[in-house]
């Protein structure tokens, strides 16, 4: 008997610390943080199969539409280590939920870019005024409707590279303020949580920098503030594997320059292709390194799919199986020796840290740089408050299944026969078929950790925009954690029923 309780123990523990629903993530001071605010460091890969020139506005489908696909690439991404994606454009009138709910099943977060490359659809960068309309931000505010009801959302990215020389540096920048303002309102009007909302930046020395200390800084007024970046992600091609190493590639300039940083920073792109195939030596010899994670929460890297630039790591056919490149395999091994968790604690976090708002230090970075904080006003006030009138508002479903019928193949071009996801996290239930016996279930449930790198240099791709969830108490994370309650407890029932077989 005595046996038979150890034996369920052991299986209740076993399982509580796999059964874990994920978790909005949250910003404290200069890390992204999980719900037991511990840092949360991005382990990942950008995603858009097919690349930003794959979409059009009247598609059937977009790359998180199709379950099929996401569960085949699901598969391929959990296999592969990571714990975050990022994706540059959907459609906001598509369904989403199975997609969203198989990332979640695996653990795997979503950055997501609210542009797209079509016309009206983000900032033109040289003419932010002509582009700053109420069509623009009609885009915008439904990709919010869409995605803020999933709780694996980690942030939302309002542009990408959208100051990338001295003219667009010149004009767009306090654009770029004004659509975080009016995302960040938007959902504090909208949304049941609070979801972070950044900006990805082009891989030039100063601009970077510049455009870092103007998007951190505050000026004290309120209205202002909302204004700023909650992360900042840097696309960086510094570090060629099989060329460069930690001085060569400019990484430690990239640790002494963007130190006391007031908001987490991570690469969100990465990945420099010149050498092929890639050997990825920048992620445990750089980005995961003790220092640089004083300094970058990690990074995705550029990119899952290849495409014309070759950066891929799977090579998808046009029947939907699915290669793999020796890339993917050299990141899956650079990946399964990272040790980050065995030094990462909550003393890599710092609250105390400030960025008062200076025009002629940040012009003194780079002189074509605008850092003006008279911010043009929100040209959708009545849409801001009243909503987009989207109505496809994403939300939790059940899976239907765990297993892809598209084949998939290894680098010698073998079968994977065993292509089935591993169920990491329960948040499978609709929140109203969830009741709230959320206490037990608390100290039960872990929250995954992911992470994500990639970069990109691809100027096709217009914007992104990805958020993460910031501390507020909400009832996204109380109907997550309701939502781990009855899976839990049927699964421990069910290991029960093994553990008394046996
Ligand atoms: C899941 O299966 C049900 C029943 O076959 C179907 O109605 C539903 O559309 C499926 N859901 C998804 C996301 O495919
Ligand atoms: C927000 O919470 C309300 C009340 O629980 C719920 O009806 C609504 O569906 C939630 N919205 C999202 C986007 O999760
Ligand atoms: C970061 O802060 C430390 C301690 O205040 C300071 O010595 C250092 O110069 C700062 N670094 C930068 C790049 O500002
Ligand atoms: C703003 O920055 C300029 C240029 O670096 C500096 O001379 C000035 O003292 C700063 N102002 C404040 C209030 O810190
Ligand atoms: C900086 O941007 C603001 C807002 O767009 C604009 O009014 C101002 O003219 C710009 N400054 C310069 C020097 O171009």
């Amino acid at each position: 008997m005595v046996r038979l309780l150890r034996a369920l123990l052991a299986a209740f523990c076993a399982f509580s610390s796999l059964a874990s629903a994920l978790l909005p993530i949250t910003v404290d001071g200069n890390m992204f943080v999980d719900s037991n605010g511990d840092p949360f460091v991005i382990v990942g890969v950008d995603y858009q199969p097919g690349g930003s020139s794959g979409y059009t506005n009247s598609a059937s489908s977009d790359v998180l539409s199709d379950e099929d696909v996401c569960l085949r690439d699901a598969f391929l991404l959990q296999k592969l280590g990571v714990n975050t994606i990022r994706t540059y454009t959907v459609s906001p009138w598509l369904n989403h939920d199975a997609c969203m709910s198989i990332l979640n099943s695996v653990g795997i977060y979503v950055i997501l870019d609210v542009n797209s490359p079509l016309d009206g659809e983000s900032i033109h960068r040289d003419d932010p005024a002509g582009s700053y309309n109420e069509g623009y931000l009609k885009r915008v505010f439904s990709i919010i409707d869409a995605f803020m009801g999933y709780p694996n959302l980690l942030g939302f990215f309002a542009g990408n590279e959208v100051i990338n020389a001295a003219t667009s540096a010149s004009v767009s920048p306090p654009y770029i303020r004004a659509v975080q303002r009016d995302i960040k309102n938007y959902i504090s009007l909208h949304a049941n949580r609070t979801i972070p909302v950044g900006y990805s930046a082009a891989d030039d020395n100063q601009l970077r920098v510049a455009g870092w200390e103007y998007f951190q800084c505050k000026t004290g007024d309120e209205d202002l503030d909302i204004s700023r970046s909650d992360f900042y992600g840097l696309n960086s091609y510094q570090w060629c594997s099989g060329r460069d190493n930690f001085q060569t590639s400019g990484y430690g300039v990239l640790e002494t320059t963007f130190a006391n940083s007031t908001i987490p920073l991570f690469f969100s792109e990465y990945g420099c292709n010149i050498v092929q195939p890639r050997t990825f030596t920048e992620v445990n010899g750089g980005v995961y390194t003790d220092s640089m994670l004083q300094v970058f929460d990690g990074g995705l890297i550029y990119e899952y799919s290849e495409e014309a630039n070759n950066y891929g790591l799977v090579t998808i056919g046009s029947d939907g199986s699915v290669v793999l490149k020796q890339d993917y395999i050299n990141l899956q091994n650079a990946y399964e020796i990272l040790t980050y968790t065995s030094f990462m604690s909550k003393s890599f976090i710092d609250t105390s840290r400030s960025s008062k708002c200076n025009a002629s230090f940040i012009e003194n970075i780079d002189s074509s740089f605008n850092a003006s904080l008279s911010l043009p006003n929100c040209p959708a006030e009545d849409m801001l408050k009243s909503g987009s009138g989207n109505n496809n508002i994403g939300k939790w479903i059940p899976l239907n299944s765990t297993q892809t019928a598209y084949k998939v193949y290894d680098v010698d071009e073998q079968e994977i026969t065993d292509t089935e996801i591993t169920v990491v996290s329960d948040q499978t239930q609709p929140e109203a078929q969830v009741s709230a016996t959320t206490s037990a279930v608390r100290s039960a449930t872990s929250v995954a950790t992911s992470t994500a790198t990639g970069s990109s240099t691809s100027s096709s791709i217009v914007a992104t925009t990805s958020a993460s969830a910031s501390a507020t108490s909400s009832s996204a994370a109380a109907s997550t954690l309701a939502g781990a309650a009855s899976p839990l407890l049927l699964a421990v029932t069910g290991l029960l029923g093994i553990t008394l077989a046996l």
